[in-house]
């Protein structure tokens, strides 16, 4: 179906393509990106699987990086969503047969993507481009992705444990998670200055010092006055999903960078870690943690 929905069971469609899974229409776009894009070495792309609080990455890592040139007062995120200032290559950039011309960026250049690892261009892996990945618990991803697609019409009524299956079995956007997300921290720990693997729940905990591993690996830390004078606490502030969530720009209106019409408001709901606790069963949260913890035990990964 056009919207990659499936009309029985409202259940979105995934194809499997190069190790893992995609809507059928993003495959040539992710085709052209990877036989086209010239990575630059100080380019820097934020990674993440869908729901993994790519949004907040955007708007931090856009603000750490042009926060010399735009004070809070006058950021472009108070009028852009940070989809629109930092889109996808695959959705956006490569999007519809088109070949960007990046010429015009300043450098560091800061883009998107949502593949994994493995998937990523050469230039990208070959370079000096540096990734900075956010990771979150798979269950808070499932639940922040159920959300999302039960906001559609068609999918209202989509039933949590029909996602959760299908998260399971890896067949989600850009899934499996359990792939995905070992793919990113196996290379950040074999390469830490290659890829900067930060957790949701971290960021959550601590923003102040995640913000400022952030800008250290991006190449633009804070300078000691910045951090007397407060510069990371008001970035943590202004980045806030209160904060963000509370801008008009968030508020009403569609997206403009990516290939679909999706409202500004629905990526930014209730922002926790551990949420997921709240929304089966308490029977089911069992099931689903045991089984999550099945897929993770020996890989070192906790949430
Ligand atoms: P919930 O649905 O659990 O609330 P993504 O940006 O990758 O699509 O992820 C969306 C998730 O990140 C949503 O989680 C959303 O509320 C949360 N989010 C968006 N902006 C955020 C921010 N500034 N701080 C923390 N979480 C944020």
């Amino acid at each position: 179906m056009a919207d990659g929905s499936n009309s029985q069971n409202h259940t979105p469609n995934f194809t499997h393509f190069q190790g893992f899974w995609c809507r059928p229409e993003f495959v040539s776009n992710i085709i052209s990106f990877q036989n086209h894009f010239q990575a630059l070495d100080d380019d820097i792309v934020l990674a993440s699987k869908p729901k993994a609080g790519t949004t907040w990455l955007k708007s931090l890592a856009f603000t750490i990086l042009n926060r010399h040139c735009f004070p809070l007062s006058d950021s472009p995120l108070k009028t852009t969503n940070p989809h629109d200032l930092v889109p996808y290559f695959e959705m956006t950039h490569y999007s519809n047969g088109r070949l960007p011309d990046f010429a015009g960026i300043s450098s560091p250049r800061l883009f998107a993507t949502h593949l994994p690892y493995h998937a990523l261009p050469e230039s990208i892996k070959q370079s000096n481009a540096r990734i900075v990945y956010i990771a979150r618990n798979p269950l808070d991803i499932m639940v922040s992705m159920w959300h999302f697609q039960r906001s559609k019409p068609e999918r209202a009524d989509w039933p949590l444990d029909e996602c959760f299956q299908q998260f399971c079995r890896g067949e989600e956007e850009f899934g499996g998670f359990w792939d995905h997300v070992p793919g990113y921290r196996t290379q950040s720990m074999e390469n830490p200055k290659k890829v900067l693997f930060l957790k949701y729940k971290e960021m959550k905990g601590n923003p102040v010092v995640e913000i400022k591993k952030m800008a250290e690996f991006m190449g633009c830390p804070f300078s000691v006055e910045e951090e007397k004078e407060g510069a990371i606490e008001e970035i943590a502030e202004f980045c806030s999903l209160s904060s963000l969530k509370n801008l008009e720009v968030n508020k009403s209106g569609t997206l403009k960078a990516v290939s679909w019409n999706r409202p500004t408001k629905s990526f930014f709901r209730k922002g926790e870690a551990g949420d997921y606790v709240n929304h089966p069963s308490p029977s089911a949260v069992e099931r689903y943690s045991k089984l999550v913890e099945e897929k993770l035990s020996g890989s070192g990964l906790t949430f």
